[in-house]
């Protein structure tokens, strides 16, 4: 299944995004400090149900927004969040690969780009549809996350995705910050409920699925330690090229 497609049929994904909801609130408080210019031209990739623009459209009244997400659905439920307003557009469209024309004062993306194939290609293709002025900001996971749940596979290979390294970030041009945000889950099944809610159960390309009595193993181990899964959040802040 793609991404696209996963997500698009994450119909239940507000319940199982807590750490998105607290992770984007603190993304739109990073981005009001910059500050933005005045009026400014505002793309935002990967917008998911809205959570990141909810935060900021009436904090950045003068603001024009292009909102948009790789999977159609989520794009309509961002539009349904945020209500039809004059200076907001709404489009479905690979923010790895933005077709857009003119220059952005912000891009602005929450947890969406670790779900890019080529993280580096991507954050220079956007850095250069900025302005002068312009910055792009956004957050991703980074490496070490969930690293309770790859733990607990003890010898077995999880299936979840290789994150970048704060130096990794930082390589490309990124300044970077990193926090770790711990959320506890009542059992594993919560937990893999909630990363497959969230359209985040695509396993990395080439796992070989565990058998079921190996999954079961894995969840005692992650049980028997707490049911903690960490999300390494980097929070990532560019110029234009
Ligand atoms: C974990 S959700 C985050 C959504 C929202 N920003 C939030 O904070 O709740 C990741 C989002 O990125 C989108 N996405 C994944 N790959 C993308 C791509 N290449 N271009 C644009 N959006 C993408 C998914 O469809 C999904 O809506």
């Amino acid at each position: 299944m793609s991404v696209a497609d996963a997500f698009g049929r994450a119909a239940h994904y507000d319940a199982h995004a807590a750490v998105q909801r607290i992770v984007a609130e603190k993304l739109a408080e990073r981005i009001l400090a910059l500050p933005p210019p005045p009026a400014p031209r505002v793309l935002e990739i990967g917008c998911g149900t809205g959570f990141l623009s909810i935060e900021l459209v009436d904090r950045l009244p003068d603001a024009r927004w292009l909102v948009t997400d790789i999977a159609p659905a989520m794009v309509d439920r961002a539009r349904q969040r945020l209500g039809d307003r004059p200076n907001l557009s709404f489009a479905a469209m690979d923010g790895e690969h933005p077709d857009v024309a003119g220059r952005f004062d912000l891009i602005c993306s929450s947890l969406s780009f670790q779900w890019f194939g080529d993280l580096a290609g991507a954050v220079a293709r956007l850095r250069r549809r900025l302005s002068p002025e312009g910055r792009l900001v956004f957050t991703t996971l980074a490496e070490g996350s969930f690293f309770e749940w790859r733990r607990a596979h003890g010898d077995l290979a999880a299936g979840t995705r290789d994150y970048p390294s704060a130096a990794q970030l930082a390589a490309i041009g990124l300044e970077v910050e990193i926090e770790t945000i711990p959320m506890a889950h009542k059992s594993a099944r919560e937990f893999l409920r909630s990363v497959k809610g969230i359209g985040a159960g695509t396993p990395r390309n080439g796992h070989r699925p565990l058998t079921p009595a190996e999954l079961r193993a894995v969840m005692g181990r992650f049980e028997a330690k707490g049911c903690v899964a960490s999300y390494m959040v980097a929070t990532c802040i560019a110029g234009p090229l």
